[in-house]
C-alpha cells in the first residue's frame, strides 16, 4: 500500500485542501483559533461518536486536521474542503447526498453518518510535511 505526503505550509488558516490517499479523498484542513475553539468547547461525552480534537490531531500540531473526505454514511465526498464557505451547520464540512453535518473537528453532529470522518495514519515527517500511511 502506498503512502501520500501533504505538505500543509501553503493551507491557509480556515482553508481545507483535498489529496488523494489509497484513491480516496483526503482532506487536510488547517484550523483557525476560533476552530480550534469552536471543538475545543463541545462536551466530547454529547457526541455521537465521542472523541475530543486533541484525539483527532496531533500533539503540537492541534490546527491541523487530518481525514479521509469519505462520508461515513454511504461514501459521498462532504462539501467544505473546496468550496469556500459551505461548510454545513456546524462550521466543519456537509455531506449534501443525506444531510450530514461535521464540525470543525470532522465529528458528525446532525444527519445520519453514524461516525465521525474518518483520521487515517499518518505522521509529521517535518514541521511542515505529513505521510499519511
Ligand atoms: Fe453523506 Fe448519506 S452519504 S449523508
Amino acid at each position: 500500500a502506498s503512502s501520500t505526503e501533504v505538505d500543509v505550509s501553503a493551507i491557509e488558516p480556515g482553508q481545507a485542501i483535498k489529496a488523494v490517499f489509497r484513491k480516496q479523498p483526503l482532506f487536510v484542513k488547517r484550523l483557525t483559533p476560533e476552530e480550534i475553539a469552536a471543538a475545543n468547547a463541545t462536551p466530547t461525552g454529547s457526541l455521537r461518536d465521542p472523541q475530543s480534537l486533541a484525539e483527532r490531531t496531533k500533539e503540537g500540531h492541534a490546527d491541523i486536521l487530518v481525514t479521509m473526505g469519505v462520508c461515513t454514511h454511504l461514501g459521498c465526498v462532504p462539501l467544505g474542503a473546496a468550496e469556500g464557505e459551505v461548510k454545513g451547520e456546524f462550521g466543519g464540512y456537509f455531506c449534501p447526498c443525506h444531510g450530514s453535518h461535521y464540525d470543525t473537528a470532522g465529528r458528525i453532529r446532525k444527519g445520519p453518518a453514524p461516525t465521525n470522518l474518518e483520521v487515517p495514519e499518518y505522521e509529521f515527517t517535518s514541521d511542515t510535511v505529513i505521510q499519511v500511511g
